[in-house]
């Protein structure tokens, strides 16, 4: 299958979706690394690593016109999935209903708890014994799709939010190759099938 990744940041989470797809028997390749930085860090390793990039900032744009722009370059790439991985914008309507079930994104908690920014200082507050990272599907309801797999990541009491941080990004370098890779091998769901021709149709 097909992959493309969107960053916004460093891209660790794209380097580790990369080096996997690399190992033999993968059953994805990532095709595109697209980001809204020009300068994002992810998009020179990406060039470094020989992936074809794009970039376009999303500055003097409306959301509507940068989605439509990123979807093209997507679609272009021939990707047939998108990996968000550290992209830090809200997508339109438009982008997530077109992709809708063919795109994830990693997000540093066990979700349900803490959707949005500032999980690791939140998980520390509450005194959690544990936070983690999840992989799910994107809707239009921020960080509320379809869990498609989780890891937990054990806090201890010496945790700040940038070590905390680390040891879940170490998790999540783990968990999102594996889950994506799951993903793109699922046997085909007709019934999904059948929910996005009715939606489309609607
Ligand atoms: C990750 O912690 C991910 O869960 C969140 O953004 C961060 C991206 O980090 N959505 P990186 O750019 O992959 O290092």
């Amino acid at each position: 299958a097909k992959v493309a990744v969107l960053v916004s940041g460093s891209g660790t989470n794209m380097a580790a979706l990369l080096y996997a797809s690399r190992l033999p028997d993968s059953p994805y390749e990532i095709v595109l690394v697209a980001s809204n930085d020009p300068n994002a860090g992810g998009l020179s390793l990406a060039e470094a690593e020989g992936i074809p990039t794009f970039a376009l900032s999303h500055k003097g744009m409306s959301r509507e016109e940068h989605d439509q722009a990123m979807d093209a370059a997507v679609r272009s790439s021939g990707a047939e999935y998108i990996a968000l991985a550290g992209y830090m914008r809200i997508l339109s309507d438009e982008m997530v209903t077109r992709w809708e079930g063919r795109m994830l994104n990693i997000h540093p908690s066990l979700l349900p708890k803490y959707k949005g920014l500032k999980t690791h200082e939140r998980a520390l507050e509450a005194g959690d014994e544990f936070c983690g990272t999840s992989v799910h599907l994107v809707t239009s309801e921020l960080d509320g799709g379809q869990v498609l797999g989780q890891a937990p990541v054990a806090i201890m009491d010496s945790d700040t939010p940038e070590t905390l941080a680390y040891r879940v990004k170490l998790a999540e370098h783990q968990l999102y190759p594996r889950v994506l890779a799951d993903f793109v091998s699922r046997p085909f769901d007709s019934g999904w099938l059948l929910e996005r021709v009715r939606a489309l149709a609607m």
